[in-house]
């Protein structure tokens, strides 16, 4: 493949020109050229390993043919791209495909409507619907959450240098604590209390929750907890958000997240990263029919009507419907588990209790103590030519292989890990 920049001037361009709000690249600075699957190229030809996976936007790899040949073939027969909100047959065709291979089954009856590109545009909706159709104003977040960085949606978000960035208040959100925020200490309980009338709390319009924060940490939500939010919501009236921003779309091994936990009954559910297939920016909001009690246009967005996304969406949830990936992810992601909790024995062997594991299913990850010891992690895997984030304040590794990499292949980068896991060790 040709290219009209050397390595350095496309680099030295985008320094130069890019703001300066640019993160990622910074810490994996060279110019990426071609992907296919978990398989990145720069553009001097080095191949890496990518466990970014576009933040959980990727969770089929890069260019999957199945759902690229759909995309291209769509384009070839001159489907519209850009549609507002018109309806489009490629729109109507995700609608029932969705419906059929994720509603119907699970028995959930839910309108979806198409918000904008971005998963905080799934957030923003929801959270204006649920102040419309309760009349109230406040929304019980998480400690450690990670809603989006619009300003709606920042206010229940936790990420100091995001909230800082806001230039104005953030409010209308009271935080509670997650689950396993306080050491040994039912949160569902303290939040049970700190609602009951009279205690200056107002009234929540509803509960803005992730079954596992993403950006805050790998935090798991256990099933009983969240069985214990959803009574908690009905006792002070109030509804539930599920944003499955991250966790959704497969990554913790069911399509939604919240499947282990049918006692959580979402109202809403935020979809957005990886619904489209492979990276088209889509977003989409599951509201409960009864809640539907939207105005037409009273919530609006030039990019609702991304044709592509749709198309990529149809095609990604083939999926779904075939027992070969399924069973595939799920050899997958029990290899991921074992990799991770194994890694951690050898790191706790040699240097104590430096690390964990944390998250669930394939969104899953290592949690070390200090921030120090996973950034040499995370440097030390870019030097072995594997790109991997950090979350939670930067102490957690987030290994997020695409789930339709194969278990040869995330063996091989799970030996690169355990090397590099071992040298920080070693170094502790
Ligand atoms: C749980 C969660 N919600 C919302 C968002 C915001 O999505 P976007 O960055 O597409 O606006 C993210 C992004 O990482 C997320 O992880």
């Amino acid at each position: 493949m040709t290219h009209q920049y050397s390595a350095n001037s496309a680099k030295s361009i985008l320094e130069q020109h890019e703001s300066n709000v640019r993160s990622y690249c910074r810490d994996f600075p060279v110019v990426f050229h071609r992907a296919q699957g978990h398989r990145l190229w720069d553009e001097t030809g080095r191949e890496f390993t990518d466990l970014l996976c576009g933040g959980g936007a990727l969770n089929y790899g890069h260019n999957p043919p199945p759902i690229m040949q759909d995309l291209i073939a769509y384009l070839f027969q001159g489907g519209p791209v850009q549609s507002l909100d018109l309806y489009t047959t490629a729109k109507a065709r995700f609608v029932e495909a969705f419906r059929q291979t994720v509603l119907q089954p699970r028995g959930l009856d839910y309108v979806m409507q198409f918000p904008g590109p971005a998963g905080t545009l799934a957030v923003e909706a929801a959270l204006k619907l649920a102040r419309k159709v309760t009349g109230r104003h406040n929304i019980v977040a998480f400690t450690q959450a990670f809603h989006g960085a619009s300003l709606g949606a920042l206010a229940p978000t936790s990420v100091p240098v995001l909230r800082q960035a806001s230039g104005v208040p953030l409010g209308g959100v009271t935080v509670m604590p997650f689950d396993g925020a306080l050491d040994d200490v039912d949160t569902t309980a303290v939040i049970k209390k700190m609602l009951a009338p009279g205690f200056g709390i107002d009234p929540p319009a509803a509960f803005l929750v992730e079954t596992v924060q993403g950006a805050g940490g790998l935090n798991v939500a256990s099933r009983a907890w969240l069985g214990a939010i959803r009574e908690i919501a009905d006792a002070v009236g109030a509804l539930i958000i599920v944003d499955d921003v991250q966790a959704g779309c497969g990554r913790t091994g069911d399509f939604l997240s919240t499947d282990f936990a049918p006692e959580l009954r979402p109202d809403m559910i935020c979809l957005s990263k990886s619904l489209s297939g492979m990276g088209e920016p889509m977003a989409m909001l599951l509201i409960k029919r009864r809640l539907d009690q939207w105005e037409p246009g009273e919530h609006s967005g030039t990019f609702r009507g991304n044709n592509l996304a749709f198309v990529g969406a149809t095609a990604a949830l083939r999926y779904w419907n075939d027992p070969i990936f399924i069973a595939e992810s799920r050899k997958l992601t029990q290899a991921i588990r074992t990799a991770v909790e194994d890694i951690v024995n050898q790191a706790v062997r040699i240097a104590g209790p430096v690390a964990s594991a944390a998250g669930r299913g394939a969104m899953s990850g290592i949690r070390f103590t200090n921030t120090e010891t996973a950034l040499a992690v995370k440097r030390n895997l870019f030097e072995h030519n594997i790109i991997a984030e950090t979350c939670g304040g930067g102490r957690v590794l987030k290994l997020f292989p695409p789930l339709t990499m194969t278990v040869p292949a995330w063996e091989q980068t799970a030996n690169t890990l355990r090397t590099c896991v071992v040298d920080a060790a070693n170094a502790v």
